[in-house]
């Protein structure tokens, strides 16, 4: 099939390449001329995983353009631009999907499909649709729930297929098989449904695995005070098959482009809906989430004796999460700055993200290594899980430090290791040493 792929940010240019894998013909449209230009050099502009192969794998049947007029060449055409928080409110921002549909309007012809990637605010594909209408083109909306460093594994294996089109749309459905044929000759679910109920599962699903990260962090403060181990507790409740262990890692909290914007505009929809009180809880899950990040200074400043000023602090990880150069809302990156604002002396490394993490916070001091961002550190803060920091060696590691003092943000080393070494490891929702103290109890 001949398709278009408006935007090549993280979602399009994953989804264009991923396309061309499947046979498809792709053409690629982005407004960034530098973002074009490394696509069509092969070059991925973030860390991907697997992407800049695909990208030569695929370069007989992908490029990539900033003319959008190259778009009338498919007769599929995917809108991945962002939608970003509104810089003075929780509430999406339209601007880029409206303005890809009507850049793209001239260029349809009757009979092609417009097919909406991007998250939306419920409502939105109604509206377009009668734009995209006007053309005798059809719409489709079909939420993408890729994660980033799993991101072509969840393009081109998806856990299900979500088509919302208008009336069924058995014509719709016919082309959107066709472009995912491989996944569903795989048997993967397919739901075809409404606009909205498809735009809601996007929403609904990120919401739903931020409430669950909230709920742990939650559990994570009553574990500080009463001595219990959060992540004992998350083992023992995961496996109940209901609850399940998966989303349940206690720490930083979750941070990225999606899971804080999308539920800070899930709950700016439902108040224009007028149905605000049924999201009233999200607004605690992302409390509860930004409370992470004041805990880990607390601890911080607390192993280092109660206050920051002068401390030379390593930060081991900056990205969101492991496995992406991504700092978007970094809780990482946030923890980092808060450090300086109190005083101390910052060296913060990342595997991958410290030039992302430099564009955006020039101010901190970065450096490529561990063993540089250690070297002479009061305390280590460890705030990305990534493979490497979780592999460190307690003992090769106490050679490079002043003090063997290490604050683990994700809950993600063994504590038995690290203190059988010398080291004091404090974490987020454990005990502060090898016997818990229940506070309070005495009292009663
Ligand atoms: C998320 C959704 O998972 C994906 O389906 C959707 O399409 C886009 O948003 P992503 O932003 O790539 O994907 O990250 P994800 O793996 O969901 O992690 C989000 C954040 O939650 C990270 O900061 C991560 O560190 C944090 N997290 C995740 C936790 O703190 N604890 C956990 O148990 C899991």
């Amino acid at each position: 099939m001949k398709i278009s792929v408006i935007g090549c940010g993280y979602l399009g240019a994953v989804h264009a390449a991923s396309m061309a894998k499947l046979g498809h013909t792709v053409v690629g449209v982005d407004v960034d001329e530098q973002k074009v230009a490394a696509l069509a050099a092969g070059h991925a502009p973030f860390f991907e995983p697997g992407l800049p192969e695909l990208l030569v794998e695929g370069k007989d049947r992908l490029r990539f353009t900033t003319d959008i007029a190259d778009a009338s060449e498919a007769s599929v055409h995917f809108i991945a631009v962002g939608t970003p928080q509104q810089p003075d409110s929780n509430a999406v921002d339209l601007t880029y999907v409206r303005a890809a549909i009507e850049a793209l309007l001239p260029h349809l012809t009757p009979g092609d499909l417009v097919v909406g990637k991007s998250t939306v605010p419920v409502g939105t594909a109604a509206q377009l649709a009668e734009r995209v209408g006007t053309t005798g083109a059809r719409l489709a909306w079909n939420p993408e729930f890729l994660r980033e460093g799993f991101a072509i594994q969840d393009t081109l294996s998806p856990d299900r297929l979500v088509y919302g089109v208008r009336d069924g749309d058995p014509a719709a459905v016919a082309i959107l098989d066709e472009v995912y044929a491989e996944a569903i000759a795989a048997e993967t679910p397919r739901i075809v449904t409404d606009y909205a109920t498809a735009e809601l599962v996007k929403v609904s699903a990120n919401a739903f695995l931020a409430t669950k990260i909230s709920f742990i962090n939650a559990m994570a403060e009553i574990a500080e005070v009463t001595g219990a181990d959060v992540t004992q507790l998350a083992d023992a409740i995961g496996l109940d098959a209901r609850i399940g262990r998966r989303f349940l890692n206690a720490g930083l909290g979750f941070g990225g482009g999606c899971l804080p914007k999308d539920i800070r505009g899930f709950m700016a929809r439902a108040e224009e809906l007028g149905v605000d009180q049924a999201l009233s809880f999200l607004s605690e899950v992302d409390a509860i989430n930004l409370r992470r990040r004041s805990r880990m200074v607390d601890l911080t400043r607390e192993v280092v004796g109660g206050s920051l000023a002068g401390k030379r602090i390593a930060v081991l990880g900056l990205a969101f999460k492991p496995d992406s150069d991504d700092v978007r809302d970094s809780p990482a990156l946030d923890v980092a700055i808060r450090l300086v604002a109190e005083g101390a002396s910052v060296v913060a490394t990342d595997p991958e993200a410290v030039e992302t993490a430099r564009r955006r916070r020039p101010e901190l001091t970065y450096v490529a290594t561990v063993e540089e961002a250690a070297a002479n550190a009061d305390a280590v803060v460890l705030l990305t899980e990534w493979r490497q920091y979780r592999e460190l060696d307690p003992d090769d590691f106490a050679a490079l430090v002043s003090e063997r003092t290490i604050v683990d943000g994700r809950n993600c080393l063994n504590p038995a290791l690290w203190r059988a070494a010398g080291w004091q490891y404090r974490a987020l929702g454990r005990p502060g040493a090898a016997t818990a103290q229940l506070a309070g109890v005495a009292s009663r």
